[in-house]
């Protein structure tokens, strides 16, 4: 059953928050986060905190190289639509099934659903017969509280950044992490010795930054 979904109509600009005043930032910002959100986008809570936006997800999807990219944490679609908007067959993943339909929907706004397969799967069980170029994973930074932590570290993430990169590199060399502007970048190097990262600021802020893995 679904609850809490928002399906916004064209005087939604006015609408206050459905989903409580913690996440009321998040609302006021949601033409940022999908231009055409009148046109019928819909979230959850956890989707309206943890979208990427749409300029930021565009930045990521040209940054990543591949022709078929996985995104292991679809959510409600803001890189998996920004993937498949920049030329890539994407499939998405997510363990939440309603999340996942609200992604196929946000997906179908933006004209781009053709080029998604949206898989319902846990990204552990979807990894070991994984076969793909890239990998994207953005996973849970356990909700806007992550801000008030000094660093954060790859056991934050949900689920466990350590295990998921782990699972990752043995499916692919390929990967794309994002992680919170106070994330301990030195982490990732007890992992890999390859990478390079980029920093992405909107609304005067580092919103993300994402670590590139690649196994050439
Ligand atoms: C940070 S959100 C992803 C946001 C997304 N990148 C976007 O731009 O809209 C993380 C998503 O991971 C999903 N998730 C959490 N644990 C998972 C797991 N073990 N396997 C697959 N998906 C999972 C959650 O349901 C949530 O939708």
């Amino acid at each position: 059953m679904r609850q809490n979904i928002t399906n916004t109509t064209s005087n939604s600009y006015i609408k206050p928050c459905p989903f409580g005043m913690e996440v009321e930032p998040y609302w006021a910002r949601r033409y940022d986060l999908f231009s055409r959100w009148d046109s019928g986008i819909q979230t959850d809570k956890e989707g309206l905190f943890s979208v990427k936006p749409e300029l930021i997800a565009m930045g990521i999807a040209n940054w990543v190289s591949g022709q078929t990219i996985i995104d292991g944490f679809c959510g409600i679609g803001g890189i998996t639509i920004a993937l498949a908007r920049s030329g890539h067959n994407v499939i998405a993943v997510d363990s939440n099934k309603n999340r996942l339909d609200m992604a196929k929907n946000n997906a179908k706004i933006y004209g781009v659903a053709g080029h998604i397969q949206f898989v319902h799967a846990d990204i552990f069980d979807f990894l070991k017969k994984a076969t793909s170029d890239t990998i994207v994973l953005d996973p849970d930074w356990g909700g806007p509280a992550y801000r008030k932590l000094k660093y954060f570290r790859l056991n934050d993430f949900k689920p466990n950044g350590r295990q998921l990169l782990e699972a990752s590199l043995k499916a692919t060399g390929n990967m794309v992490l994002c992680v919170p502007a106070n994330f301990n970048i030195e982490e990732v190097l007890t992992l890999s010795k390859q990478f390079e990262y980029k920093k992405w600021k909107m609304w005067n802020r580092i919103i993300c930054i994402t670590i590139k893995f690649s196994n050439q």
